[in-house]
Parts: C-alpha cells; sequence; structure tokens
C-alpha cells in the first residue's frame, strides 16, 4: 500500500512571531489610567510586590503577614495560595477592605499539570507532539484556574546541554527549533484565545535567559556566552513564546556577561522590549532581587531594588525590596516617577485583560472547582500522553510482553505512586495517582506478577537482592523499574555524577545473570550515564516521571497497547566527560575521521558519539527510508525546493514515525553546526504502508547570524539530511544563491 502525503512543517510562521495574539495589542485598558490617578505612591508599590502565601514552599525563605499586607494595600500579588475557597477570602479583602479595591493577582508553578499531572516537561518534549502539548497546557489552564489562580510560571523556556543541573527536566530539551514550537505551543494553552475566559491563564516566560546553561550545572551559577550563541540557541524558545503572546516574563537568578539577570538591562530592555517589543510585565524569580547583593553586583537590598527597577524589572517576588525601600527611592528621585508609573501600568493592564476588573471573583468558584478537577477525561488524555513521551532506547524485541506469561516486576520506583508525579507537580497529590507501575502491570496481565522491591533509588542495602533474584527465577520475563527519585531533578537538584544512583545497576548485572529476559523501564528527570546498563538489559524504556496517569501508560507500552514513538529531544551522553554533548555542535578545523587517528578531535577512551543521540527513539515497528529526492538542485532568494523522502512501515504492527530533517551550511561567514534540526512531521503509518513526506525548504531555514550579527542567510552549498533520527539519516545536497 503506498499513499502519497505532503506533510509541511509548522514552524516557518510561529517562528516568525504571526501566533501572537490580540491580548497582547490590547493592554491599554482606559480603567487603568484613571486609577494610576488616583493611587498614591504606597498604593503604586503594592502592585509591584508579590509575596508568597503558606501554602507551598518552592524557595529559601517565607515571610509571614502577606494577609495585613494585602489589607493595607501593600501587596497586589500573592503566589503559592490556591483552591477557589482560599482564593476568594484573600481577594475579599483586596476588593473590598482595600482603599481602591485592586484585585489580587494569583501565581503559581502549574509546570506540567495542576491536579492531572502529565509527564515532566522533558518527557513531553519526548512527543514532539505540538498538539498534545498545547492540550495538556490548556487542561492544567482549566484545572488550575477553577481553582482561583490567573498566573503559571511556565513555560520554562531554558535550553539545556548539562545533564548535571536537575532542572534539566523541566524544559523542553536542547533544540531551540523543537523548544520554540513547544515554548509557544504551551502559551497557546495557557492562555488560550482570549485571556478573559475564565479557563484560560496567563503564562510566565521563564527564566530568562540562559539559566539553563550553569557553570558545571550547578544550580544558580554563573553564565557566560558569546551574544552570537546566546541569539542563536538560547534565545529563541523565550521570544517564541513572546510572539505567541505571552504577557510576563521571569527572570532568571543567574549573571550574564558579568550582570545578573534580574537588573540586566540588555535582556530586560534592549532585547525583551526594544527588539521582541514585549508589552507585558517582568517579574523577579523568587528572591532574585536580594540575591543580587551576594552575587556582588548590589551594595544592599535597597541597592537591588534600584537597580532592579531602573533595568526593567517590573515585579518584586518575594523580596521585598520594592516592599521596603522603593518609596522612598521615588520621593528621592532614585527611581523616576515615570519608571514606577509604567510597571504599575503594565501589572494593571494585565489584571484588566484577565478580566479581574470586571469580575474579581470569575476565576473562584468552587463547584466549577470540583467539576473541572480530574475529570475522567483529563485523566484519559494524561494517560494516552504519558504513552506517547515514551521513548524506548533499545530492544532485543523482548519487549512487548506476553499477557498471560508470568513477569517479576522489581524495583522501589516500580511500586511508587509518588515518584510518578515527578517534581514540580502543582497541586497533584498521590492519593489521586490511581496506580503504581506494578498494580498497572497487575491489572493487564491478569494478576500474574510477582513484585520485589530489591534495593531502594539511593543507598548501598543489598538485603532485598534475594527475593528479587527468588522472584525472577518463578517468572518467565523481568521488568527490572530503576532511576532517580522524583526530588532528584527539579530546582536546587544538581548531581556531579550521571549514573544511576545506589545499587539499582548492581541489581540489574545480578537480575542478568540469571539469563531470563529483562526489561527496564526508568524514571527520571535527566540523561543518564546508561553505558553499562545496556549491555545487560534487553530493552531500555524511558519513562520520565509520567505523572498521575503513568502507572497505566508503562503498562500499555511494555504489552504494546501503544506502540512507543517518543523520540529524544535531548542527547543522552555515554559518560558525563562529553558532556556538553549536543547534535548541532560545530566541526572543528580537525574532525575526528580516521581511526585512532592523533591529532584529530577526539576522546582515547570512549567514542565521540553519545549513546543515544538527539532524535533517537525505537518503535515496535521497523521504519525504511528512501534516499531523498530533491525537486531541484538549487533555488535563490525567496523560492524554495522540495526535498521528499518515502518512509515504510517494514513491521507487523502500526507506529507513528517522527520524521526529521536537518540542515548544514557548508562554509559561513561564522562556522555552522555540522547538524541542526530545521523540520519534523508526524505520519502513523499501518504495516506495509509508505507514506512520502515532502518538506519545503527555503531560505528561512538556511538563516543564522552572520559574522556582522545581521539574521539571514548566505549563498552557497548546503547538505540536507532527513531520517528518524539525528545519527540515522540520508543526505542530499543543494545550493542557495542569496
Ligand atoms: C523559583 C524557581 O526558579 C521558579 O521557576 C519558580 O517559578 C519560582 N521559584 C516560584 O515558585
Amino acid at each position: 500500500m503506498k499513499q502519497s502525503l505532503i506533510l509541511a512543517v509548522a514552524a516557518c510562521c510561529l517562528l516568525a512571531g504571526c501566533a501572537a495574539q490580540s491580548t497582547s495589542d490590547n493592554l491599554n485598558d482606559p480603567r487603568v489610567e484613571k486609577l494610576l490617578k488616583r493611587m498614591t505612591l504606597d498604593e503604586k508599590v503594592g502592585q509591584l510586590v508579590l509575596f508568597t502565601s503558606d501554602w507551598s514552599v518552592t524557595g529559601p525563605t517565607m515571610r509571614q503577614g502577606y494577609i495585613d499586607d494585602i489589607r493595607a494595600g501593600r501587596c497586589g500579588n500573592i503566589f503559592n495560595a490556591y483552591t477557589a475557597e482560599y482564593t476568594r477570602k484573600l481577594q475579599e479583602i483586596a476588593v473590598n477592605e482595600t482603599r481602591l479595591g485592586i484585585p489580587l493577582l494569583f501565581g503559581y508553578d502549574v509546570i506540567h499539570g495542576f491536579r492531572t499531572i502529565f509527564p515532566i516537561n522533558l518527557g513531553m518534549s519526548a512527543s514532539w507532539n505540538l498538539a498534545a502539548i498545547e492540550e495538556s497546557a490548556r487542561i492544567a489552564a482549566r484545572e488550575a484556574t477553577a481553582a482561583g489562580l490567573h498566573w503559571t510560571y511556565s513555560p520554562m523556556c531554558d535550553i539545556c546541554v548539562e545533564p548535571r543541573w536537575g532542572r534539566i527536566s523541566e524544559g523542553a530539551g536542547e533544540d531551540p527549533y523543537l523548544g520554540s514550537l513547544i515554548s509557544a505551543a504551551m502559551t497557546r494553552g495557557y492562555q488560550g484565545e482570549d485571556l478573559a475566559d475564565p479557563a484560560t491563564m496567563l503564562a510566565c516566560v521563564k527564566h530568562f535567559a540562559a539559566y539553563g546553561a550553569p557553570q558545571a550545572g550547578r544550580d544558580y551559577n554563573t553564565v557566560d556566552m558569546s551574544e552570537r550563541w546566546l541569539r542563536e540557541f538560547y534565545l529563541p524558545p523565550y521570544k517564541a513564546a513572546v510572539d505567541a503572546g505571552a504577557l510576563s516574563v521571569m527572570a532568571s537568578f543567574n549573571e550574564l556577561d558579568g550582570v545578573p539577570a534580574t537588573a540586566n538591562s540588555f535582556l530586560l530592555k534592549d532585547i525583551l522590549r526594544d527588539e521582541w517589543g514585549f508589552k507585558g510585565f517582568v517579574v523577579s524569580d523568587y528572591t532574585g532581587i536580594n540575591e543580587m547583593v551576594k552575587h556582588g553586583y548590589a551594595a544592599d537590598e535597597a541597592d537591588a531594588g534600584r537597580l532592579a527597577i531602573n533595568a526593567g524589572m517590573d515585579m518584586d517576588m518575594q523580596s521585598a525590596s520594592y516592599f521596603n525601600y522603593l518609596k522612598e527611592q521615588v520621593k528621592k528621585g532614585e527611581v523616576s516617577r515615570k519608571t514606577l508609573d509604567e510597571a504599575v501600568r503594565r501589572v494593571l493592564n494585565v489584571k484588566a485583560a484577565l478580566g479581574l476588573f470586571d469580575d474579581p471573583y470569575k476565576y473562584c468558584s468552587p463547584e466549577l472547582e470540583a467539576r473541572e478537577t480530574l475529570t475522567a477525561e483529563h485523566k484519559a488524555f494524561a494517560r494516552r500522553f504519558a504513552a506517547d513521551c515514551m521513548v524506548l532506547l533499545s530492544n532485543d524485541g523482548v519487549l512487548p510482553l506476553r499477557k498471560g506469561e508470568r513477569i517479576a516486576v522489581i524495583g522501589a520506583l516500580a511500586d511508587s505512586k509518588d515518584d510518578l508525579l515527578g517534581s514540580w507537580r502543582g497541586a497533584g497529590e498521590v492519593q489521586s495517582v490511581p496506580a503504581s507501575i506494578v498494580e498497572a502491570i497487575r491489572e493487564a496481565n491478569g494478576g500474574n506478577v510477582i513484585y520485589a522491591e530489591g534495593c531502594k533509588e539511593t543507598g548501598n542495602d543489598r538485603s532485598g537482592f534475594a527475593k528479587a533474584l527468588a522472584a525472577a527465577a518463578v517468572s518467565s520475563k523481568i521488568v527490572l523499574v530503576i532511576g532517580e527519585d522524583c526530588q532528584w531533578t527539579g530546582e536546587a537538584a544538581s548531581r556531579s555524577d550521571i549514573h544511576i544512583p545506589g545499587v539499582q545497576s548492581e541489581l540489574l548485572r545480578k537480575l542478568a545473570a540469571t539469563g531470563k529476559p529483562i526489561a527496564v523501564v526508568l524514571l527520571n528527570g535527566r540523561p543518564l550515564d546508561l553505558s553499562e546498563e545496556i549491555n545487560y538489559a534487553g530493552a531500555m524504556l524511558e519513562a520520565w516521571y509520567p505523572g498521575t496517569m503513568g502507572g497505566f501508560a508503562v503498562a500499555d507500552v511494555l504489552f504494546g497497547d501503544v506502540n512507543p514513538g517518543g523520540k529524544l529531544s535531548v542527547t543522552f551522553p555515554r559518560n558525563i566527560g562529553q558532556v556538553p554533548i549536543y547534535h548541532y555542535a560545530k566541526n572543528t578545523g580537525r574532525p575526528y575521521v580516521h581511526p585512532a587517528a592523533k591529532y584529530e578531535s577526539r576522546y582515547l577512551d570512549v567514542p565521540n558519539e553519545p549513546l543515544f543521540a538527539f532524535g533517537h527513539g525505537l518503535s515496535y515497528t521497523r521504519f525504511e527510508y528512501s534516499d531523498i529526492t530533491l525537486s531541484e538542485a538549487s533555488f535563490a532568494g525567496d523560492g524554495a525546493i522540495e526535498a521528499e523522502v518515502s518512509v515504510r512501515n517494514a513491521g507487523e504492527v502500526a507506529g507513528t514515525e517522527t520524521v526529521q530533517l536537518y540542515i548544514r551550511d557548508l562554509v559561513g561567514s561564522v562556522t555552522r553546526p555540522v547538524k541542526q534540526l530545521k523540520g519534523y512531521a508526524k505520519v502513523y503509518l499501518e504495516p506495509g504502508q509508505t507514506q512520502t513526506v515532502r518538506f519545503t525548504i527555503d531560505r528561512s531555514m538556511l538563516e543564522f547570524y552572520r559574522q556582522d550579527m545581521s539574521w539571514g542567510a548566505e549563498s552557497g552549498d548546503f547538505k540536507v539530511f532527513i531520517g528518524g533520527a539525528s545519527d540515522k539519516v540520508r543526505e542530499a545536497s543543494f545550493r542557495y544563491e542569496e
């Protein structure tokens, strides 16, 4: 069977910014100007103050007395408070007991779901499924807004090639192109068509900028890179979210080129406002303003606040620097009234866009909250999506499992509902998780399962090994669930070692010695060094932290009810010594081409190639690619050519393949990556079915920051690569004339 289908690639429109929404053009509510005229200095400062409530702890400091501050009109924004009932209570204080009755804005970290939790974001990105990612954000917004929230601190747009950094789990991986598509999709999902719709919420683009590149992978550490690298590889996902209409941006904790992002006017004014035309407001990260004292950039907390607001920081999260000092600074002229008014205007206009001046309680309905939370529909979607995000890293045929055979399920993580939720789990609760992995496998397999813990994720207690081996002995196959405790990723969770912790790998070796086929299921939030494990595991399924319905989703994939189609959005190195390693690396003047050659760019102890390349991911079927056919051998100016391949499902079961397109510019006024992702298409194929996949290559795919920092393409020879992973591609050549 052969079908011909043209699959256009979804990106150009987005990167050109045409997805921007109407809300962002409407930020001049007349009520705001009237209010500004009536506001005292104290009241204005209050609108720039954001304090945490005591419901959730997401940073190092807590502050008592936020309710009194709201009542005094000195705190206009609250985060970490939720439920329709509680937010209504706080909102009533702001509306009824302050002089002007300006409603509060309620923020929260809704990162991968609110009550119904989806896979961690690194996992989501492995689906390469923009519609599903957008849908997950839409559901998160429905649940969160029904609990009184207006504002999520998401999407997290930090490109990361650093697996030591615990927060790699929160982002979309290493690639600026895929990352941009995802950050825009999430923004659309949260904000919808109209921010005033009570089921949509304000997105916050974070952490601006380059937080994902901390030296040595240690959280909050120094970031330094050339402006060219920053603009080409790190800024695009933030910009894509801004272009998609996001109306708030959070500055990052790190410094960049010696200046903390919190008071970095190059980032906050030159790039964000002047170049990108951002109209919303900027918020600091948690105590980020005060932290500039420890950075050695501000003399004291007052100085830090002054530097921040003058550099373009509108709202102070939790530092209380604006709260304590801003009024006096304005009186003394250290901060101009214009600067203050501009910041207040931005915040109030966003409140107006959310509809809070029309009805401050529109987000506080306990009935809606009960109706929208953890619905059957949300859970069904979460189950499908979690399976979609899983990546089959290796498989010698042990997977899929056959229902009915006796299976030994081993590993502490197999029995943990808590770990399924991952870190930054919003208001997700363990009680809402219907099944752990072992429970779900048991249910799918008619109870024919023996479980043994074997060992914990950490520590060196081997006392459970014997029971695990006994369970293996009476089973025909083993499912070993190993990885990291979910709190080992996320904020302040960097590691210097990316091996699987504890004695879990030792247990794998012992189980492998039994000769029983083993499928390893991995729960983790970063690329791990799996160089040893791959030799012992018959199959390895990367399940990330798959969320509320993750237990069932793992079982769905293990038994082949769902054929896995996820592809890595981040490179998995052979060991930590290869880091940073990513698919858009440059060639060097001495690339390694001759086996064992000296004076070529290589390691003596490991190959240059990673263990699993960007874009890698297997299926229970096989996809065969034809050679690439180009419609023309060259094109010029605004023209275009088409690159086409046929993809055939050569296996026994239906499956989805992500067909990836990469480009290389052979000679540039600055050196270019050996491969750069520029497009992809997902195709679903029945066994034996063939489909033609066609990509349009135009100038936008060839553009970069040229030597003079102008953005554009250059004439010359190019290569195009198409395949099912960055390291498994066909190639063809073409020429472009500017
Ligand atoms: C600190 C984190 O860096 C940021 O991502 C989060 O949104 C804030 N805390 C608020 O919890």
